[in-house]
């Protein structure tokens, strides 16, 4: 009969795992043993710590739908995330900066003709035009690229947040394919800064930890050609109060655009501007490579397993 001390312990789970047959998940899968288990060591974890944690985790999952994801929140907010990030983009000389994709990568992305306006709804918001364009890294255009694009309302809600996402569908939310000259633009509203989903066990960590909430405002992007690598990131709107503090560490320098405001009668396509509206311009360079886009949650729901 076998007996572990609290140090031989770790050796016979690794040693458990020695017949897996993918080397990765094997390997993956002993490296995670090492590290909990010298967690546990190093904290002297008691038992009620432990269940707290299972529990906290449990709760995690159960926060979880078809367009809620409280444990990409979770690795958002430790840092996981930008860190997966970070090892995954050591070489990007030239390249856009990539950052977090975010729980609410999760609706449906319909391709828009360019200038249309993404938040056609909203009455309160200040007017954005956003002028873009994909680029390889020697800045030649790229044409027929599909580029997601979507944000927070200026409530600081995302479209899927709100009950009136099961009747009007996505708003501040669309696709559109990049012109002959690897450009595409569009209108919505400036976002402001909003809090991520307080009302789960991870807001309830960041709460109780006496962290802010608060993400700076920004607009995901998502620029997906073919022959490059899937570019994930966001382009933030410089001056925001929490530009230093971002509650999911996302921020990089590069990716902060000096957003101008305007009172000209006209927005760049030539049609009328009704009142003081922004402009936001940024350039997308993009890596040679490979590598799948991730999916919005609603289209992964769909597809059979
Ligand atoms: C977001 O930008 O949509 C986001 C990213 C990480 C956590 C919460 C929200
Ligand atoms: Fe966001």
């Amino acid at each position: 009969m076998p007996q572990f001390n609290e140090n031989d312990l770790t050796a016979a789970v690794v040693k458990s795992f020695e017949s897996t047959p993918n080397p990765r998940a094997k390997f993956l899968l002993q490296e995670l043993v090492k590290s909990l288990h010298d967690y546990v060591r190093r904290t002297d974890l008691t038992f009620e710590e432990w269940e707290y944690a299972i529990e906290f985790l449990t709760r995690t999952g159960q926060k979880c739908t078809p367009i809620r994801q409280e444990f990409i929140l979770l690795s958002d907010v430790l840092g996981v995330s930008m860190l997966v990030d970070a090892v995954n983009h050591r070489e990007r000389e030239g390249a856009t900066q990539t950052t977090v994709l975010g729980p609410f990568y999760v609706g449906e992305h319909k391709q828009m003709p360019h200038g249309s306006d993404i938040s056609p709804h909203n009455v309160t918001g200040e007017k954005m035009f956003v002028q873009s364009r994909a680029t390889d890294l020697a800045g030649k255009p790229l044409a027929g690229v599909p580029v997601d694009v979507w944000h927070a309302d200026d409530d600081g809600l995302y479209d899927s947040q709100k009950p009136s996402y099961a009747t009007h569908g996505p708003t501040a939310r669309a696709r559109f394919v990049t012109d002959g000259d690897g450009r595409f633009f569009f209108r919505t509203i400036l976002p402001c800064s909003y809090p991520i989903p307080t009302d789960g066990p991870v807001g309830e960590m960041i709460v109780q930890t006496r962290r802010h909430p608060m993400r700076p405002a920004h607009v995901h992007f998502l620029v997906n050609a073919k022959g490059y690598e899937p570019l994930i990131t966001h382009v933030f709107i410089d001056g925001d109060k929490y530009i230093d503090s971002d509650v999911v560490f996302g921020v990089k320098d590069e990716l902060i655009a000096k957003v101008e405001e305007r009172s000209d009668p006209k927005m760049p396509d030539g049609k009328e501007a009704s009142a003081p509206w922004h402009l936001m311009t940024y350039e997308f360079r993009l890596k040679p490579g490979g590598g799948m886009a991730p999916k919005p949650m609603a289209a992964r729901e769909s597809e059979p397993a």
